[in-house]
């Protein structure tokens, strides 16, 4: 398959890695394309302006969007999740492409539910605020666009490099947060592994939730780490930003279920494993 990554950053980068290897032919886009793996072909090019995308490679078989907002504002947002997809549907669609899958990767912040409840592929996604809307509206752009698209709202992202909660722990400034406080999280290699899955089969829902396994209290992560790094566990701080889950981004637990079912297996069922990983590499 000829496959285009834009926005081939952490997740991007090792998916294209991985396609190479299994003989597809993978186009990695960013603006500033750097650290690309052997024989991923750069593309420079800015999602954002229209003008950027009359050269794409012919022929494209799938597209996977995975570019994310290099800053927090809304434009910064409307950007690279809403102007991004909206001018490469459109790129494609007028140089006469015709991929067969276009998998648009979004994030489980659309759901803005804080009472620890359980949410999956039916739940609402009614975010309330700016930033959440325009990930839901660059969701709609792509399902409703003019190739078979996929969503997949991945939840917090960690893996070699993004090692936040470790570094925090390590160094003393983690602090324990409320009972009802959920993370959910996947390790990168499972995204990309996700998103590869998706790529290969023929009939894919038109959206999924990647997150591991299990969604956990963090109390309980900070903890596995603490006992794990043999530094004591974080103390209380209910005060800290964040800590109080009725301010947080949602305090909500996502099932995998449905990505599960398509017959995805996890390197990393939970943040155990995937973190045992990352502490068991010097
Ligand atoms: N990080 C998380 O915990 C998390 C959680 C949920 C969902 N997600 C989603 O998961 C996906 C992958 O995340 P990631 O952590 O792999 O992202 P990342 O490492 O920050 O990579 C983003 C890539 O997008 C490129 N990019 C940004 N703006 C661009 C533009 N205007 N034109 C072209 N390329 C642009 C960046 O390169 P240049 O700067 O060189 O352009 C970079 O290569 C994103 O869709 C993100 O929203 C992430």
């Amino acid at each position: 398959m000829r496959i285009l990554i834009a926005g081939c950053g952490y997740v991007g980068c090792e998916l294209a890695g991985r396609l190479v290897a299994a003989g597809h032919d993978a186009w990695g886009l960013s603006r500033r394309p750097s650290g690309l793996p052997p024989g991923v072909r750069p593309i420079a090019a800015d999602l954002a302006d229209p003008g950027a995308l009359r050269a794409l490679p012919p022929a494209l078989d799938a597209i996977v969007y995975a570019a994310a907002a290099g800053g927090p504002t809304e434009a910064h947002y409307r950007a690279v999740y809403l102007d991004g997809p909206r001018n490469l549907l459109a790129a494609l669609a007028a140089a006469g492409q015709a991929p067969r899958r276009v998998v648009h990767v979004s994030s489980t912040g659309v759901y803005p539910q804080r009472d620890g409840s359980w949410v999956d592929e039916d739940s609402p996604a009614e975010p309330p605020d700016l930033m959440g809307r325009v990930l839901r509206d660059g969701e709609r752009a792509v399902l409703d666009g003019p190739f078979p698209g996929t969503v997949l709202r991945l939840a917090g992202i960690y893996g070699p490099g993004r090692t936040h909660w470790i570094d925090r722990v390590k160094d003393g400034s983690a602090r324990r947060p409320p009972p009802g406080t959920w993370t959910n999280r996947i390790h990168r290699d499972d995204a990309a592994g996700a998103i590869a899955h998706l790529l290969a089969l023929p009939a894919p829902e038109p959206l999924y939730l990647g997150v591991d396994d299990e969604p956990a209290e963090l109390a309980a992560v900070l903890d596995f780490l603490a006992a794990r790094l043999g530094v004591p566990p974080p103390p209380p701080d209910p005060d800290a930003p964040g800590a109080d889950p009725r301010r947080g981004r949602g305090a909500k637990r996502c099932s995998n279920r449905r990505l599960r079912t398509s017959g995805f297996v996890p390197l990393y069922p939970t943040y155990r494993e995937g973190y045992g990983s990352l502490l068991a590499t010097p």
